[in-house]
């Protein structure tokens, strides 16, 4: 068995689910299962209930982080059709968020008009991430180009996707891009097999998607959860919520193909430390992940720190474990168990 240290490790897409949903997760139990797998800091998304989409509901949900988080911590403006972001709320902002295909909760961005007037108000140091899917990925990608902005593709999952990101950045389009663990080791035959567990936005995809996405990491700047927890009664009811937990299995899956060659330390580096801080411009917190590799483990979810208790992962064989997480010199995590307090999270700093 080996050690692996890694710096602090940033997942930049994930739903915490308060205020609002709390019942499926909440910002204590959400980074206590951030810590116990290896990651320090999450940026939140803003499809809470009721929505982020201004500076008063913005400076709520930092004031709940700050007495609740156990991990540092940024947070996304949303915007919707009736609610623009005022361009002031930028500086309280990691980037703004926007949805341009539908998926769970009711941001959703439907007119030309409205995606026209959100790009020219947004300032153009702050990233705008967009959850796009299939043909509407071409939109933030003109945009960006169009209107000088910072576009980040939130989830690419498919091969024409990459195709056509790669095709961007070769052009010097300043967009940047993240893929999610569940696109990398999962396909629709899993799907198959799991039912609504595997049920998320963007969906599974094909063999030689995940195949397209392993071949093109290089233009991938970030890899991110999308952590998106519904408790098991949501997800086997009539109509399941799209989403799937995953702050916790990522690093172990990651450092797993760090273990089989697949993939490098540095690059894992790159993706989980580099990348995020790179595209939200936020500085990392001085920490060390320490991970063993080499054991022979399998992920179960009664393992796991998040409220929702189910992992689309579950069974499935990781060569990784973390085994403790430094923060700011404090011990947070170790052997198991969550040593950091709610509140001793901080916000993320811009770099
Ligand atoms: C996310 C959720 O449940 O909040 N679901 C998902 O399938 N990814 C929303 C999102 O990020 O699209
Ligand atoms: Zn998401």
């Amino acid at each position: 068995m080996t050690l692996l240290a890694l710096p602090g490790l940033i997942d930049a897409h994930v739903h915490l689910r308060e205020p609002g949903g709390e019942h499926k997760e909440d910002i204590a139990s959400g980074t206590a299962a951030a810590l116990a797998g290896g990651i320090t800091g999450v940026l939140d998304m803003p499809n809470n209930v009721p929505p982020v989409t201004d500076g008063q509901q913005l400076e709520r949900k930092r004031r709940l982080f700050g007495e609740r988080a156990c991990c540092d911590y940024g947070l996304f403006l949303g915007a919707g059709e009736q609610a623009l972001p005022r361009p002031e709320d930028a500086a309280e902002a990691v980037g703004l968020k926007l949805y341009l295909t539908p998926t769970f909760g009711p941001l959703r961005l439907e007119s030309l008009g409205a995606l026209l007037a959100i790009f020219k108000g947004w300032p153009a140091a702050r990233p705008i991430a967009v959850h796009a899917e299939g043909m509407s990925m071409a939109i933030p990608i003109l945009l960006a180009q169009l209107m000088g902005k910072r576009v980040h593709l939130c989830h690419v999952a498919r091969a024409d996707e990459i195709a056509l990101v790669r095709a961007a950045k070769e052009r010097g389009v300043a967009v940047t891009c993240e893929v999610a663990p569940h696109h990398l080791y999962l396909t629709r035959e899993d799907a198959r097999a799991l039912g609504a567990l595997a049920q998320m936005k963007p969906p599974l995809a094909g063999a030689e998607d995940v195949d397209a996405l392993w071949r093109n990491l290089g233009v991938v700047d970030l890899v991110a959860s999308d952590h998106a927890p519904h408790t098991l009664t949501e997800k086997q009811s009539a109509e399941p919520p799209p989403g799937v937990p995953g702050v916790e299995t990522m690093l172990p899956l990651l450092v797993t193909s760090v273990h089989e060659g697949r993939l490098s330390a540095d690059r894992l580096v790159g993706l989980l430390h580099e990348g995020p801080q790179r595209v939200y411009g936020v500085r990392a917190p001085e920490a060390t992940v320490e991970i063993e590799v080499g054991g022979h483990l399998e992920i179960r979810a009664a393992n796991l720190h998040t409220r929702c208790g189910w992992t689309p992962f579950e069974g499935r064989r990781v060569n990784a474990r973390v085994r403790r997480v430094v923060l700011r010199g404090r011990t947070v995590f170790e052997d198991g168990h969550v040593l950091g307090r709610p509140g001793s999270g901080c916000q993320l700093r811009s770099a």
